[in-house]
C-alpha cells in the first residue's frame, strides 16, 4: 500500500509553498488536487468581499467540480500552509473513477458530506444576529469534535459565519472575557474543557430563549 502511495506521489506529486494560488474562481479547470500535507483555503468573492468557504487539509480533495461538470472554477484555492498535493488531470481522474469503484464511492461520500456542511452553513447564515451565528458555529464544531481540544482560527470561523474578521475577533474577545472560550497566544479560539462546552451550550440556549438581549 505504501508502494502505491509512493508511486502515485512520484507520478502526480508536487510541493506548493504557502501563498501559492492554485487557481482562481472563474478560471478554466483541467486538474483536481488531493492534499497529502499542508492546508488549502477555498474562498469566494461575495459582493467584492472574500469569504472563506473551507480550509482543507490532509486526505481532502478539491478542484473536482470544474472537471466533473465542465464549468469554470466555482471558488479560489490558495495554499495557506506549505504542503504536498497530488495533481490529477481530467483524463486520469475519470479513468480512476471508472476503474475503481471504491475510490468513486469515497468521492461520492465526501461530496455528500460537503453538501451537508453547506446546508448547515446555510442554516447558520439564516440566524440574524452575528454573535448567535458565531456561537452556533462553535457549538456545532463542539458537537462534532466528540471531546478533545477544539482549536479554530478566528478567520475561518468569521468566514463560516459571514462576519468581518475584526468583528468576529471582538465577539470572540467578549466570549473569552466570560470564559466561554479561550484565545491561545497564536490567536486561535480554543475550547478545551467540558466546563467551557457546557457554558457555550448554556449561553446558546439562553440566547435562543431571550434572543438578542443576551
Ligand atoms: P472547482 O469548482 O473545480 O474549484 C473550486 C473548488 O473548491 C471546487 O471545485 C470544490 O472542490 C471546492 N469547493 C467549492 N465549494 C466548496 C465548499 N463549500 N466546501 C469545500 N470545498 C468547496
Amino acid at each position: 500500500m505504501a508502494d502505491v502511495a509512493q508511486q502515485m506521489f512520484t507520478r502526480f506529486g508536487k510541493r506548493f509553498s504557502a501563498g501559492t494560488v492554485l487557481f482562481r474562481e472563474g478560471d478554466r479547470g483541467e486538474e483536481m488536487f488531493i492534499i497529502q500535507s499542508g492546508k488549502v483555503k477555498i474562498s469566494k468573492k461575495i459582493r467584492g468581499v472574500e469569504k472563506t468557504l473551507a480550509t482543507l487539509e490532509k486526505g481532502e480533495f478539491f478542484g473536482e467540480m470544474a472537471i466533473l461538470n465542465d464549468k469554470p472554477r466555482s471558488a479560489t484555492a490558495e495554499v495557506v500552509e506549505e504542503g504536498d498535493m497530488l495533481v490529477i488531470d481530467r483524463k486520469t481522474f475519470e479513468t480512476l473513477l471508472r476503474s475503481n469503484v471504491e475510490i468513486a464511492i469515497r468521492f461520492i461520500k465526501r461530496l455528500a458530506d460537503r453538501l451537508r456542511e453547506t446546508n448547515d452553513q446555510m442554516e447558520a447564515l439564516m440566524i440574524r444576529d452575528n454573535t448567535s451565528r458565531l456561537v452556533n458555529i462553535l457549538a456545532k464544531r463542539v458537537r462534532e469534535s466528540k471531546g478533545g481540544t477544539l482549536s479554530l482560527a478566528v478567520d475561518d470561523v468569521a468566514g463560516m459565519a459571514g462576519i468581518e474578521t475584526a468583528q468576529a475577533k471582538s465577539i470572540v474577545d467578549k466570549l473569552a472575557s466570560v470564559r466561554i472560550v479561550a484565545v491561545s497566544p497564536d490567536g486561535k479560539i480554543t475550547i478545551s474543557t467540558q466546563e467551557q462546552v457546557d457554558r457555550l451550550l448554556r449561553y446558546l440556549e439562553m440566547r435562543e430563549i431571550f434572543g438578542e438581549m443576551m
